[in-house]
Order: C-alpha cells, then structure tokens, then sequence
C-alpha cells in the first residue's frame, strides 16, 4: 500500500514539500497552528508569492474542481499521527531575538504535539534547518514520548530550496540527503522519493550530525562566495577595478564557477544570515568555535555593503545630509521573485537614508506589502515611474526583471536628476548612459 504523508509547518518550504508530495501520487496531509494559513491553503491559496506554487497546490487540494484531491489540510495533531506514515517537519527555525542562536521553539513544539499521538509505526522527517546535534536529542525525546517507543523513528533530510525556485528545486533537488539510523528509515525515505523527484538527483545516506551540516555547510559557502566577491568590490572601488569584469573571468574557472559571483549590497533572507550566525553560536557551545571565526568576518563584510551603498548614494549627491534630498528606492524583497523581505538589504538601506532624513519612496513589483507592514514610515509608490518622479537619485536595490526592462528614456523625464546607482550590478549601463543617465555601480568605480 502507498505510504501517507503529512506535513508539519507550511510555509514555503511545507507548502511547496505537500504540494510536491501530492504531485508524485501521494495521498498528503499539511497541518499548520495558523487557522488563517489553513483556511487560504484549503482555498488553493498560497500565503506568500512563490512563482508556480498556487497553481501545483490547486492540482491537489481537496475540494478545488477538478483537483486530484489527494492534498488535504488540518490543526489536528492527532488526525496527522493517525493519519501519516512519514512526517515531515517543515517549521521554521528563525534566529532567537538579539541572539545568534537559532530558535528551536516551534520544532520542539511540534515535535511535543506530535509524539503523545504515534501510537502506530511511523518514520518522523525533519527537514528544518537545525543547529547540529537537534537530531540526536529529537529521537531520543520521541523515543521517550511516542506510546509507539522505538517503531517511532526519526530521520533528518534538509531541504536546500531558494525562495522563487521553490516548486523546481522541490521537484527537481540538486540532491538528496538523508541522516538515519537504521536500514527501514532508508528504505522509506527511498520510496518517498523513488519518483521523479529522485530520478537524476544524487541520493545521499549518511548519520544524523553529517545531514544537518550538510546544510549548514551549503549555506555557510554560499555566503563567503557572496561576501569574497563583495570583499573584492570594495578592493575595486578602493584600487579603480572592475568587479562585474573580474568575477565574469574568476568564473570561467571551473573550480571556482561563476554562479553567487554578484556583488552589491549583499545576501539577506531568512536563511544565509541567521544560519551562519546559528553555526557560529553551535561551533561554540561545542568548542570549535575557532572553526567558523571567519564566517563573522562574511557576516560583517555582507552588512557593511549596506552601510556603504548608503554612503555612495550620499557622495552621489553631492556629500552633504539627505535632508531634503529625493530618494527613489527600486526594490524591497531580499531578492527578485519573492515578496520575502526579512533581513532585505534593499529595505535597510532605504530605512537607513530614510533616518538620516532622506524622502525615500520604494516600489516592488512584489513586497510592498511585507514592506509597509515592517516599516510603515517609508513612502510606497503604485509604480517604478511614481517612484522615480522628482527624485533626485534612483537607487537600484533588488535586481527584478521589471527594473532591467524599464524604459531609461520616459524614467529620465520623470526624474529631478538622471542619476541611478545600481547595487546588484544588474542594469546594462550601455542603455541608461545613452538616456542621458549618470550610471555608477557598486564595486565599478571605473565602469
Ligand atoms: C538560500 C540557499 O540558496 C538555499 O539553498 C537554502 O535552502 C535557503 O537559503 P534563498 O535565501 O532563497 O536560498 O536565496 P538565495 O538565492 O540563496 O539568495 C540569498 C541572498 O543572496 C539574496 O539576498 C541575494 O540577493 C543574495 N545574492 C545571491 C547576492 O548578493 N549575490 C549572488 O551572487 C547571489
């Protein structure tokens, strides 16, 4: 018989994971504390903008015409145990506030609400992303809590998506891994993703503390990748480089590859910053902190690029306060496609000029929302061109398509000042130059 999936948190990694179980034939159970989250996805709705998404949950959710139906939603901890063979656990691990610890609150709690209910064999999967040694001490609570004892297993299996390609990395990961602990968790893991999701994409078994370093790993190296070129952007702007240039001819060197090579601003999100100050914070508690020194040095290196784009907008005016100064902010999310704005650099530095007494007025083509709720004492604009009217410099803060394809000439004749400084190095400077636009990017004093 088919094995049944619930899964626990559903957010953009849980509502894409139900979604993509659905997809490969399973009959699947998502549970969320959030009555509000529940009612949406039970609507065929999806809570944040995640391209794709909306329509794959609208193929299975029970209810929506002409569904598959086998995605069904609950609040009810017992219905999942009663219901499940394989849990998977998708909530979040945010970081704890004013601590670089991460916050492991709501995978205990689901864990504590899960395991009274396992009075029947089951597998419990974590995916979260947890400080390593979580694993070891969640079986054994389980082990201890579930009436089902030792048939109650636990395995862990990261899950390495990026908000915008959450349904393709879902659907099509670049691997899987999976820490266990016996030969039955294997084989079940192996039959959840014996479908397409498995075919082509490496399968990785290994213990429990190697898979949640697994993770952690990845992402610690995304961000010195990150963090090295902006290192090499600053040594441009100091020595007269090119940084755009110099990582296009640092990538075609395989071992290197051109990929996470973008300077500007920095990374921002909910993952890559909290999860390497989490692996900071864990290193300690297990005395190898001296392992990961370097990784507060791409934590600062990646804030200062903040504080120096503010600082570029400033000598671009002319060096003086902002006081009294127009600021056009394209971009809020921490990243194109995703209406996601925690920890956004595009959102810190507007929040930063706006302090030092700068009228700035932000446009997204997604976050707008999120934006206003987090800091409701900037200006919104309904368009990029309404951001830009009588601005007196136009900040290029998150690299959307929109912004790439935006006419340089119509922007010009709406601005006070045709002066745009891109801080993603993603605008052509060719196009802006020929509509009469002073161009500067960051990392390309000469460019
Ligand atoms: C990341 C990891 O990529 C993913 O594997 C993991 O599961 C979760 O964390 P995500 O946070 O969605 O995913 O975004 P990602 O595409 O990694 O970008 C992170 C940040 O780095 C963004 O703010 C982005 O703008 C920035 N970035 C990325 C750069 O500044 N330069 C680059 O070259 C690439």
């Amino acid at each position: 018989m088919a094995l049944k999936i619930t899964v626990i948190g559903t957010g953009y990694l849980g509502a894409t994971h139900a979604a993509a179980m659905a997809e490969l034939g399973f009959e699947v159970l998502g549970l969320d504390v959030v009555p509000e989250k529940i009612e949406m996805l039970q609507r065929g709705e999806v809570p944040m903008y995640e391209p794709g998404l909306e329509e794959l949950l609208r193929k299975h959710v029970a209810g929506i015409e002409g569904s598959s139906g086998r995605l069904r939603f609950t609040m009810d901890f017992a219905e999942v145990a009663a219901f499940g063979d394989v849990h998977f656990v998708c909530v979040n691990t945010p970081q704890k506030h004013g601590e670089y610890a991460c916050d492991m609150s709501y995978v205990d709690s689901a864990f504590a609400q899960l395991a009274p209910h396992l009075t029947r064999p089951a597998l419990v999967v974590g995916k979260s992303t947890v400080p390593v040694g979580s694993a070891d001490r969640l079986a054994r609570e389980l082990a201890a809590n579930a009436p089902a004892g030792a048939e109650a297993e636990l395995a862990w299996n990261p899950e390495f998506l990026r908000e915008g390609f959450a349904v393709k990395d879902t659907l099509h990961p670049d691997r899987i891994v999976v820490g266990v602990r016996s030969a039955h968790a294997e084989k079940l893991l192996r039959e959840v993703y014996a479908g397409p999701i498995g075919e082509g994409s490496p399968f990785v078994v290994t213990d429990f503390p190697t898979s949640e370093l697994v993770k952690t790993a990845a992402n610690s190296f995304l961000a010195t990748k990150i963090s090295f070129i902006n290192a090499m952007a600053e040594v441009c702007e100091a020595a007269g480089g090119d940084v755009v240039k110099l990582a296009e001819a640092l990538g075609y060197d395989d071992r290197i590859g051109k990929k996470f090579l973008r300077a500007g601003i920095g990374f921002g999100g909910g993952c890559l910053p909290k999860d390497i100050r989490a692996f900071m914070a864990r290193a300690g508690e297990l005395g190898a902190d001296q392992a990961l020194t370097f990784l507060r040095e791409i934590d600062s290196i990646n804030m200062r690029r903040r504080g120096q784009m503010v600082e570029m907008a400033r000598e671009a005016l002319g060096g003086g306060s902002f006081l009294g100064k127009r600021v056009a902010v394209l971009g809020a999310t921490f990243k194109p496609d995703s209406d996601d704005v925690r920890d956004s650099p595009a959102l810190n530095v507007a929040g930063q000029i706006h302090l030092q007494g700068g009228q700035v007025t932000v446009y997204d083509p997604k976050g707008m929302e999120n934006a206003a709720r987090l800091f409701p004492t900037l200006a919104y604009a309904e368009s990029a061109v309404e951001a830009v009217r009588g601005a007196d410099v136009v900040l290029h803060l998150t690299e959307w398509r929109e912004f790439r394809e935006l006419d340089a000439q119509a922007l010009g004749e709406v601005a006070s000042n045709r002066l745009i400084l891109d801080g993603r190095n993603a605008l052509d400077p060719e196009i802006w130059r020929a509509a009469g636009w002073t161009y500067r990017a960051m990392g390309r004093p000469g460019a």
